[in-house]
């Protein structure tokens, strides 16, 4: 999500009448669950709230990505964003002789447009581009997308339900770790609180409740040298999984993440005592993950230390880490936007485009890149001009 869209807001726009209604009909899928069991762990209200079948922000039809929706994300800035990935791709895809990419949670379809668009160019398809997408809403989408913008690659693209058996090539996933449930904790009087959300007298609230989870207890007790009386943050719990699930099936390639996050000293800083969760409605940021249910997105940076350490502990390689910006520019990014177009009106919207994908103050520091790989000696192109590895 482009920091353009991050600024807080108190006043946020209400609902149009659908939206509200389809909102209420989500909360009372949630309340019923809350009924059933009593409170649950706000990564199970996460979940239902972005992912709840038919009804969740992501599994139902809000606009999500988008000027008309409640944030944008790289690929639907710029196509320079794809065609920088599609040149770390080449460069595996060559190595590899052949091979295949799949892309998890693939949003409006541009990024696979634009990569395909690029490889084709550089004269190394990938046998098939898969796409794994858990929301129905957005599969439609990609689907629509895919057909006008390449008809002729469509026969390469699959989407898949569940996992493959085997894998070679490229795994990509932009923004996708962020929209995953997260464990969110506080310390008080020594103690790990876990963080529930109930419902009472016709609202949804928070509850800190002792902490049992022995997941959670042992994830927190891990980060124990940041932690301070009253400092609330949260932990992924579902990251680990997902990447030993990625690592089932993965023989040989690159897995490339791209997300905001920090290294855990960062993450974990004194200072940011209310831990990273965010919302995005209509294109305002801010902190209430307890209203406007279904109709805004709820995400929360990434642990890359994390992610390397659970990497490692699966045998993967971590062969990058560096900021979006530096691994734009290591991809030929300044030489892509010389050849881009001798329209003068045309380079001065590519030269906004640039500055949204690079500069530290938008999306350039922020959002970090993470090569994991297996199988794959080779150095990465990605990660010529820096490389971070030794910071995690
Ligand atoms: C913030 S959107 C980003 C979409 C897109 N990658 C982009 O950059 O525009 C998050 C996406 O991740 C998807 N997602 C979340 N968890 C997933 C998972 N376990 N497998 C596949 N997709 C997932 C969501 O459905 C959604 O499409």
């Amino acid at each position: 999500m482009s920091n353009e869209h991050h600024r807080r807001s108190n006043d946020l726009p209400e609902p149009e009448a659908d939206a509200f209604a389809h909102s209420q009909r989500l909360s009372k899928h949630i309340e019923a669950e809350i009924t059933a069991k009593g409170p649950l762990s706000f990564a199970r209200f996460m979940e239902l709230a972005l992912y709840a079948p038919g009804l969740g922000y992501y599994s139902a039809g809000a606009h999500k990505l988008g000027r008309e929706g409640d944030f944008i994300t790289a690929p639907d800035l710029s196509p320079l964003f794809a065609q920088c990935i599609a040149r770390q791709c080449a460069q595996v895809l060559t190595f590899l002789h052949e091979g295949d990419i799949l892309e998890f949670g693939a949003g409006s379809g541009n990024l696979a447009a634009d990569i395909l668009l690029s490889l084709e160019e550089q004269k190394i398809l990938p046998r098939h581009y898969f796409i794994l997408e858990i929301s129905a809403d957005l599969r439609q989408r990609q689907q629509a997308c895919l057909a006008k913008r390449i008809p002729q690659w469509l026969d390469r693209i699959v989407w898949l339900d569940t996992l493959p058996a085997t894998f070679r090539g490229v795994i990509l996933a932009n923004e996708v770790l962020d929209a995953m449930p997260v464990h969110r904790f506080k310390i008080q009087q020594g103690q790990i609180q876990e963080c529930f959300v109930d419902f009472a007298q016709g609202a949804f609230v928070e509850r800190l409740l002792k902490a049992t989870n022995p997941c959670l207890l042992e994830a927190v007790q891990s980060l124990d040298k940041y932690l301070t009386e009253g400092y609330e943050s949260e932990v992924s719990l579902t990251i680990a999984p997902w990447l030993a699930s990625i690592h089932a099936f993965f023989q040989q390639g690159l897995i490339l993440l791209i997300d905001y996050g920090f290294v855990r000293r960062e993450y974990y800083h004194v200072q940011r005592n209310a831990g990273t969760l965010m919302c995005h409605y209509q294109h305002r940021a801010h902190s209430n993950p307890l209203i406007f249910l279904g109709l805004q997105d709820i995400t929360a940076h990434i642990d890359f230390t994390h992610v390397a350490e659970t990497a490692q502990k699966l045998g993967l390689e971590i062969a990058g880490f560096t900021n979006q910006a530096s691994f734009l520019l290591s991809c030929g990014l300044a030489e892509l936007l010389a050849s881009s177009t001798n329209d003068i009106a045309a380079q001065w919207a590519i030269n906004q485009q640039v500055k949204m994908l690079t500069l530290p103050s938008e999306m350039g520091e922020l959002f970090k890149v993470m090569a994991l790989t297996r199988d794959l000696p080779i150095p990465l192109v990605g990660f010529t001009l820096q490389d971070w590895c030794n910071r995690l």
